[in-house]
């Protein structure tokens, strides 16, 4: 995206930790608090171990080198600190190494209940609680090296997989459905719509549907896929997604769901 970020990143200090205000260690607190409510019989049962697993407080915004330390011991998996936005081929990269790209900067108070970019709160809450889960850290690791080994024509479909299980998945569980996507469980307006009654059209997920739906960024998500587990994930990045993509772009896209955007 050509968009210039309004934020800075966030630069370790030389011990390697990261300095927050008192400002933005409240603001941390006041979203963790907000979602750590509302997510409760929403979230899936994973994600929820995982928070604590991360060892995540209201207190202070983490320190990137505590959740890296975390997330090793439970999956191997790691992450990596990096500016707001970087390139498409530098994510996979990362995340063909088992690391998880983060922003280290935290949304402005203006922000609190919308940014459209990632910042430590969407990148932690969001994304690190389910990395501490063996299936879905292998999905993400197998995930970006399947891009890496795919290249920048397969980019575009690719991300749609990324974007309906890792942003805004939804998995079924002998509960019922629960959320467990970083875009929704790091959201409230995202967390309504995905799990309180909503125009929203829920759909089992199928590779060959989700690689032609077409998605926006920036609403809320009139459509939503379903997995029925994380084993499931793991076992679809394993099909020849190369040929499935080349399927995907010979039968052409859905149509939106979704005005197109002005521009
Ligand atoms: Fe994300």
């Amino acid at each position: 995206m050509a968009k210039e970020s309004t934020y800075t990143a966030k630069l370790p200090q030389p011990d390697g930790t990261y300095p927050y205000t008192q400002e933005e260690d409240a603001i941390w607190g006041e979203l963790y608090q907000r979602q750590m409510t509302l997510l409760q019989g929403k979230a899936c049962q994973e994600y929820l171990d995982g928070v604590e697993a991360l060892g995540l407080t209201s207190d202070r915004v983490p320190q990137l080198k505590d959740v890296n330390r975390r997330l090793h011991e439970t999956t191997g998996f790691g992450v990596e600190g990096v500016p707001a936005l970087i390139p498409p081929s530098r994510f996979y990269d990362l995340l063909s190494q088992g690391k998880f790209p983060l922003a280290t900067f935290i949304r402005r108070r203006e922000h609190i209940d919308y940014i459209e970019e990632p910042d430590i709160f969407h990148e932690v809450f969001g994304h690190c609680p389910l990395l501490t889960n063996q299936s879905y850290a292998n999905f993400v690791r197998r995930f970006g090296e399947t891009a890496v080994k795919l290249g920048k024509g397969y980019s575009w479909h690719l991300f749609r997989i990324f974007w309906f299980t890792v942003e805004f998945g939804l998995i079924n569980t002998p509960q019922g459905r629960r959320c467990f996507g970083a875009g929704i469980v790091s959201s409230p307006s995202e967390t309504r719509t995905a799990m309180e009654p909503s125009e929203s059209e829920f759909r089992p997920f199928n590779l060959m549907d989700v690689l032609r739906t077409p998605y926006r960024i920036d609403i809320v998500q009139p459509i939503y896929y379903v997995i029925d587990s994380f084993a499931q994930l793991e076992a679809i990045i394993e099909e020849d997604i190369g040929a499935r993509i080349d399927e995907a772009k010979t039968l052409g896209d859905y149509p939106p769901a979704f005005e197109r955007k002005a521009s």
